[in-house]
C-alpha cells in the first residue's frame, strides 16, 4: 500500500462507481471519506470495501443538500478534494420527476460547492455523462462536440458542468475535473462489490446479468432496425475499474497542475446489444434468451468516445476489454444473485 497522500470527500461513495473508486483511491494511497444517504445503495458496499482494504473507512450518512454537514465533514477530516458521485441517474424517472432531479443533482452540487468554499477546499471532480452530447452529429464524440441533452437528467448534468465552469473562471481558485462517462459495466474481480440496481434495471448489462442469474425470463432488445452493423444499438462500454482508476489520475492531475479540464472516459470502441449478449453468454456459459422489442424513446443508434484527450491529460486509457467486462460482471452477479441483499448462507 502507498503512503497516505491525503483525504478526499467521496459523495455517493456507496454507489456503483463510487465504491470502486474508493477501492482505487486506497490502492493509490488516498483516504476516502464517504458521504452517502443510501437512497440508491447499501452501507454493505462500504463494509465490503473496508474488508477489501483491511481498514475501516469513514462513512458519514447524510445528504449533500445539507451544506452544514458537508462543510463539517470537509473540515473534520481536512479533505483536500471532493469526488462528487452523489445524485439521481435514471433517465426515464427524470422525465417523471424533474423537480427531484434538479433538486438532487443541481441544488445538491451547489450545496457542496458552498460547503467547499466555506471549508477552503478547491479541487472538485464531477461525474458527468456522455448524455450531455445528446444526438451525436459526428463520431467518435470529442469533448468539443455541441452539448444538447435530450432529457432532464442530462440537463441537470449540463447545468452542473456550466456552474462549475463559471465558478472555475471566477478567480476564486476552484479547480475542477469534469468527467464524462460512457457506459460503465463490470465489477471488481473480488466479486465483493458491483452494480446492484433497485427494481427493474434500466441499463443493458445489469438486465442481461439478471437474466443470466434467473431473476428475469429474457432480455428485450430495444430495436434491431438501427443503422448499425447488426441493427442493434452501439455503445462504448467501459469497465468500472478502468473508470475508477481514471478518477485517481484526475485527482492527481488537479494536484500537480493548475487549471480545470473536461474529458471523456470511454474506450473508443463501440459494441452492439447483440455483441454484449454474446460476450455475456461466453462469460457465463449459458444462453441469454432475448426478444426483439420496439425502440426505446430517446435512444440513438451509436455512441462512442474519442478517448484521446484523457490519455494526453491523464496518461490514462482503458485497458480492460469486453471479455473482462462480461466475466467480472457475471462473477459479481453470480456470487451475489440478489445484490447486496443476498442472504448469508448459514451452515446446515
Ligand atoms: P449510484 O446510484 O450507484 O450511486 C450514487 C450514490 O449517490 C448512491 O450511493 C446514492 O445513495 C447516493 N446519493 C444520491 N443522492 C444523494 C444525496 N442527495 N446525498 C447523498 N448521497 C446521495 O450511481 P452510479 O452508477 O455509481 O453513478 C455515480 C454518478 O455517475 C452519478 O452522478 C451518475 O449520474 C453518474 N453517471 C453514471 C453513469 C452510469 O451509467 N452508471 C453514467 C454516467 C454518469
Ligand atoms: C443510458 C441513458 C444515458 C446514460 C447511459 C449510461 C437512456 C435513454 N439513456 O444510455 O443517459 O448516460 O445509460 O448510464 O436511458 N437496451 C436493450 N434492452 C434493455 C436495456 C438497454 O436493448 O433492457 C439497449 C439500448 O437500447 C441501447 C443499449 O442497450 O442500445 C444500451 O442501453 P443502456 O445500458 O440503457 O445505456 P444507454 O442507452 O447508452
Amino acid at each position: 500500500m502507498n503512503a497516505d497522500k491525503g483525504r478526499v470527500l467521496v459523495t455517493g461513495g456507496a454507489g456503483f462507481i463510487g465504491s470502486h473508486t474508493c477501492l482505487a483511491l486506497v490502492g493509490a494511497g488516498w483516504t476516502p471519506i464517504i458521504l452517502d444517504n443510501f437512497c440508491n445503495s447499501s452501507p454493505t458496499a462500504i463494509k465490503r470495501v473496508s474488508e477489501l482494504v483491511q481498514r475501516e473507512l469513514v462513512l458519514v450518512e447524510g445528504d449533500i443538500r445539507d451544506t452544514d454537514l458537508c462543510e463539517k465533514t470537509l473540515k473534520d477530516h481536512s479533505c483536500e478534494a471532493v469526488i462528487h458521485f452523489a445524485g439521481l441517474k435514471a433517465v426515464g424517472e427524470s422525465h417523471e420527476k424533474p423537480l427531484d432531479y434538479y433538486d438532487a443533482n443541481v441544488l445538491g452540487s451547489h450545496s457542496l460547492l458552498r460547503a467547499m468554499s466555506a471549508a477552503s477546499v478547491n479541487r472538485f471532480i464531477f461525474s458527468s455523462s456522455a448524455t450531455v452530447y445528446g444526438v451525436p452529429q459526428s463520431l467518435p464524440l470529442t469533448e468539443d462536440h455541441p452539448l444538447a441533452p435530450t432529457n432532464p437528467y442530462g440537463q441537470t448534468k449540463l447545468a452542473v458542468e456550466n456552474l462549475l465552469r463559471d465558478v472555475a473562471q471566477s478567480g476564486q481558485g476552484l479547480q475542477c475535473a469534469i468527467l464524462r462517462y460512457f457506459n460503465p459495466v463490470g465489477a471488481d474481480v473480488s466479486t465483493r462489490i458491483g452494480e446492484d440496481p433497485r427494481g427493474i434495471p434500466n441499463n443493458l448489462m445489469p438486465y442481461i446479468a439478471q437474466v443470466a442469474v434467473g431473476r428475469r425470463p429474457h432480455l428485450n432488445v430495444m430495436g434491431n432496425d438501427y443503422d448499425t452493423p447488426d441493427g442493434t444499438g452501439v455503445r462504448d462500454y467501459i469497465h468500472v475499474v478502468d473508470l475508477a482508476e481514471a478518477h485517481v489520475k484526475a485527482l492527481e492531475r488537479l494536484v500537480s497542475h493548475d487549471g480545470s479540464f473536461t474529458v471523456n472516459l470511454g474506450t473508443g470502441t463501440g459494441y452492439s446489444v447483440l455483441d454484449m449478449v454474446r460476450g455475456f453468454e461466453k462469460a457465463c456459459g449459458k444462453t441469454i434468451p432475448y426478444e426483439i422489442a420496439k425502440r426505446r424513446a430517446g435512444d440513438v443508434a451509436s455512441m462512442y468516445a474519442d478517448p484521446a484527450l484523457a490519455e494526453t491529460l491523464l496518461g490514462w486509457r482503458a485497458s480492460r476489454g469486453i471479455d473482462e467486462m462480461c466475466r467480472d460482471h457475471w462473477n459479481w452477479q453470480s456470487a451475489n444473485p440478489n445484490g447486496y441483499d443476498t442472504p448469508v448462507e448459514t451452515p446446515a
